[in-house]
């Protein structure tokens, strides 16, 4: 498998630099062949090409280099996001447009609390919190569409449209019901999570494809609707309820930040961006961490489970739960905590210890 790495900024390269250790071990344990480009796309290379940092003048991805990454097998990034450019510049010219352009209309967040991982929540354990989120990526509120008018001006006026279409809807909704198919729950349940009560229109077209697709193609798999101020609620009361959630970008972007604190916090919680038929990306959640960057304290879990995730998808699965095992055994037996600077270890060193559990 050939494999694309963007560090990007802040401490992705880090991270990122963990889990190859990882990947390096499990080939060779598992005995699979893969090889590696590294592709220097990050906002220090913007602002050294001379690109302002308040507003977008030159590109921060190449036309040719999505045309190049297009011909890989997966797409492993470490972070986006650098404190000398504006918002916006980074998370537009190379997340979204990566997300956009290569199609990746699935963002899957699988969430679980490992055992030995403290959670905020009183009383809730590994058995209670195992879902999986799947976030349409690539319409909705991100798709760019909008505007200003009258813009510094006490009348100014600005749209931000919520784009969605049957098509984005019905293909996030389908991947979510296989994905419930195949996973090996009890519940075998799909819940639907929109604001259909104040979004009439957006959510009424969710609402209406979740219930034909699920009635005509997945009666096996019970359906199960919540407004995203109520499953907010439920994540932090009764998060044992789910089991595979679907939702729309900007929600899904909310509620699984929210996911991430209760499994553990940034440092565990990695997510991938799918295009099932085409190149797909892999992240870590947690951002560039500016201030811990370059000083070997963050935490490099989570970008290693993305690795793992990536594994998973690529079809070595055995190899995913080789790398998903490891660091549970470092989280539960090594690390005294998992935010940055907290681990008692360092980045390198927590990275090699996966990598020795791994092999
Ligand atoms: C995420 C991030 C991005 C998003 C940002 C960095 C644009 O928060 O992957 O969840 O909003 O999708
Ligand atoms: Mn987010």
């Amino acid at each position: 498998m050939r494999i694309a790495v963007i560090g990007g900024d802040g401490t992705g390269p880090e991270v990122v630099n963990e889990g190859l250790k990882a990947l390096k071990v499990v080939a060779a344990k598992v005995g699979f062949e893969y090889s590696l480009k590294h592709f220097d796309i990050s906002g220090d290379r913007y602002l050294a090409r001379g690109g302002d940092p308040n507003r977008q003048t030159i590109p921060v991805i190449e036309d040719s280099e999505i045309e190049e990454l297009r011909s890989f097998d997966a797409i492993y990034l470490g972070a986006v996001g650098h404190p000398k450019i504006a918002p916006g510049i980074l998370e537009k010219g190379v997340l979204l447009r990566l997300r956009f352009d290569l199609d990746q209309y699935i963002n899957l967040r699988p969430v679980r609390l490992y055992p030995g991982v403290e959670t905020p929540l009183k009383d809730k354990g590994p058995n209670d919190i195992d879902f999986i989120v799947v976030r349409e990526n690539t319409e909705g509120l991100y798709s760019g569409a909008g505007g200003f008018q009258y813009k510094n001006t006490p009348q100014e006026v600005s749209t931000q449209l919520n784009v969605t279409t049957r098509f984005g809807a019905e293909r996030a909704i389908r991947y979510a019901f296989e994905v419930c198919r195949r996973r090996n729950s009890r519940k075998k349940m799909l819940t639907l999570v929109h604001k259909t009560n104040v979004l009439t229109f957006a959510g009424d077209t969710w609402f209406r494809a979740f219930n034909e697709i699920g009635q005509k193609d997945y009666p096996d798999i019970k359906r199960d609707y919540n407004h995203v101020d109520a499953c907010c609620m439920w994540f932090v009361k009764n998060p044992e309820f789910y089991d595979v959630i679907v939702t729309d970008n900007i929600f899904g972007d909310i509620i699984t930040d929210l996911a991430a604190v209760i499994q553990g916090g940034l440092g565990v919680a990695a997510g991938g961006n799918i295009n099932p038929k085409g190149v797909s990306m892999y992240e870590p959640m947690g951002g560039s961490a500016p201030k811990y960057t370059g000083k070997n304290v963050i935490n490099p879990l989570a970008g290693i489970l993305a690795g793992g995730l990536m594994l998973d998808n690529l079809g070595e699965g055995e190899a995913a739960k080789a790398v998903e095992d490891a660091v549970v055994k470092v989280i539960s037996g090594r690390l005294s905590g998992l935010a940055a600077g907290q681990m008692g270890y360092t980045t390198a060193q927590v990275g090699d210890m996966v990598a020795e559990y791994v092999g």
